[in-house]
């Protein structure tokens, strides 16, 4: 198949949420983001996000992201960004979640 750009092929790829190994996942589990939760459920730890070196740059790691903070949202959970792709690469490039973080003046009671 011809190389389509990262958005189409990114946009075309199923993310599940694999609850009982708190991760969400491509279907085929190569890439995923990982997380905690704290605060009795109420917090989401994000510890790690991994796309397969020969995936990398195409927004994979971003559609994992979006799939995962969708979620918190919905559930009404707050995210702390402890994988440095969410803190420091997709939160900066996508502001508008930030209203979805955990506030830091909370962090220290966890
Ligand atoms: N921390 C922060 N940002 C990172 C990063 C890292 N460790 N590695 C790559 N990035 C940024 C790059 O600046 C890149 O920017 P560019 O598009 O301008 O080149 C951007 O992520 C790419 O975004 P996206 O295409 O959505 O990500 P990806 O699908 O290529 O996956 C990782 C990104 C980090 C998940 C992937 O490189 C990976 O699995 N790395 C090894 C594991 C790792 O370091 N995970 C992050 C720490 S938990």
């Amino acid at each position: 198949m011809a190389t389509v750009s990262g958005v189409a092929a990114t946009e075309a790829t199923k993310i599940v949420w694999n609850e009982r190994d708190k991760r969400f996942e491509t279907e085929d589990k190569k890439a995923y983001l990982e997380y905690e939760l704290r605060n009795g459920g109420k917090v989401m730890d994000i510890t790690h996000t991994f796309v397969p070196s020969s995936k990398r740059g195409l927004g994979l790691a971003s559609h994992l992201s979006v799939a995962a903070f969708n979620h918190a949202q919905s559930n009404k959970l707050s995210v702390i960004p402890t994988c440095s792709y969410i803190s420091d690469t997709f939160v900066p490039r996508n502001p508008a979640w930030k209203s979805v973080l955990f506030s830091e003046d909370l962090k220290s009671s966890i």
